[in-house]
């Protein structure tokens, strides 16, 4: 049974990941390379708990009960030692995950599940150099992790049956939409979704077919807007198969298909226009637009959410 839950790398996923098992009664450990790193986790974690409790989704005393609920840990050895599901977020560069892994060998307990939030490598490869490949998934959480529900659940061909059904039923404990890849497929369900959309997003920008604010608007008051209720295939038989079926027929063979990434996206990388984090993207970001853009996002998904229920 999991109680005690260690997630390392306390960045933009760690710390999401923390706050949705300790909002749900469990006790975590948040590790990360040094004290410093792990006093600003903390005070991102604090500022997401308050917008909770501000949302009503918390009352007071049950935020304090959550931050009370995590522990930072700087000492991996110490983080882990009594960890029945360890949690790895740290950044995608497969040489530090294997070293990481290795160093799990020796200080995990023998039975502790071991999950990797990892977003593109295939859990093969992430086992490539380990020997606990029968207790690893890769459990794929979304930004930001304790709002979105998703979380993708996909297992070694060694990992058994009994720690898939283990590891969907304590998402679904703590209110996550967990799904399970049956087969192990680069970039996952949701993510290679989204990546199809998006080229044609970015297709038409460069065509010069709309603005960018309409292209957004096109999907967050269209399909989108349906999307946070019903999914592609379940619209496919309400649209009627015969209509889609047209639709793919005169649209299909008109759709973009290059392999790389859009020519936009890599001019402006080039330049070092990264979009939130250098201040200019596609849009332009001044001042305080950045936090009070990701703070009505957060406001946003913490409403729809409450909605869904
Ligand atoms: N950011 C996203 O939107 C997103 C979404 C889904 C999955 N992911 C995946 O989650 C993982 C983490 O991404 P992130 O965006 O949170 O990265 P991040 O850079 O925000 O955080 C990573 C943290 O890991 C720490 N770290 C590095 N090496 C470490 C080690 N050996 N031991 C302990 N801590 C260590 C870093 O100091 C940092 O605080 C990556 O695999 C990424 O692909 C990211």
């Amino acid at each position: 049974m999991i109680r005690n839950i260690t997630v390392i790398g306390s960045g933009v996923m760690g710390t999401g990941i923390a706050i949705s098992f300790a909002t749900k009664g469990y006790d975590v450990i948040l590790n990360d390379l040094n004290d410093e790193l792990l006093h600003k986790a903390e005070k991102r974690v604090a500022a997401d708990v308050a917008l909770l409790v501000e949302e009503e989704v918390l009352l007071e005393k049950e935020a304090d009960t959550s931050l009370n609920a995590i522990r930072y840990v700087a000492n991996l050895s110490q983080a882990v030692q009594e960890a029945d599901l360890i949690i790895e977020a740290i950044p995608e560069v497969i040489e530090w995950k294997w070293d990481l892994y290795k160093q799990l060998e020796e200080m995990k307990q023998p039975t502790a599940i071991v999950a990797s939030n990892t977003s593109t490598f295939p859990i093969s490869r992430l086992m490539e150099k380990c020997t606990f490949a029968d207790q690893m998934v890769i459990m794929h959480f979304f930004n930001p992790a304790h709002l979105v529900p998703l979380v993708e659940i996909i297992k070694h061909e060694q990992t058994s049956d009994a720690i898939v059904e283990e590891v969907r039923n304590i998402m679904k404990e703590i209110g996550k939409a967990p799904v399970i890849l049956q087969k192990e497929k680069s970039g996952f369900i949701a993510n290679r979704l989204q990546t199809a959309l998006m080229r044609e997003a970015f297709s038409l920008l460069a065509e010069g077919v709309a603005t960018a604010e309409d292209i957004d608007t096109a999907i967050t008051a269209g399909p989108g807007f349906r999307w946070a209720f019903t999914g592609p295939i379940e619209i496919a038989d309400f649209g009627g198969l015969d209509t889609w079926e047209r639709v793919f027929n005169n649209v299909a063979s008109e759709l973009n298909d290059t392999k790389e990434a859009p020519a936009i996206i890599s001019d402006l990388v080039a330049m070092k226009k990264l979009g939130v984090k250098t201040g200019e993207g596609i849009f332009q970001y001044e001042g305080e637009m950045v936090s009070n853009k990701l703070l009505e996002r957060d406001r946003s998904f913490i409403r729809l959410a409450r909605m869904k229920k």
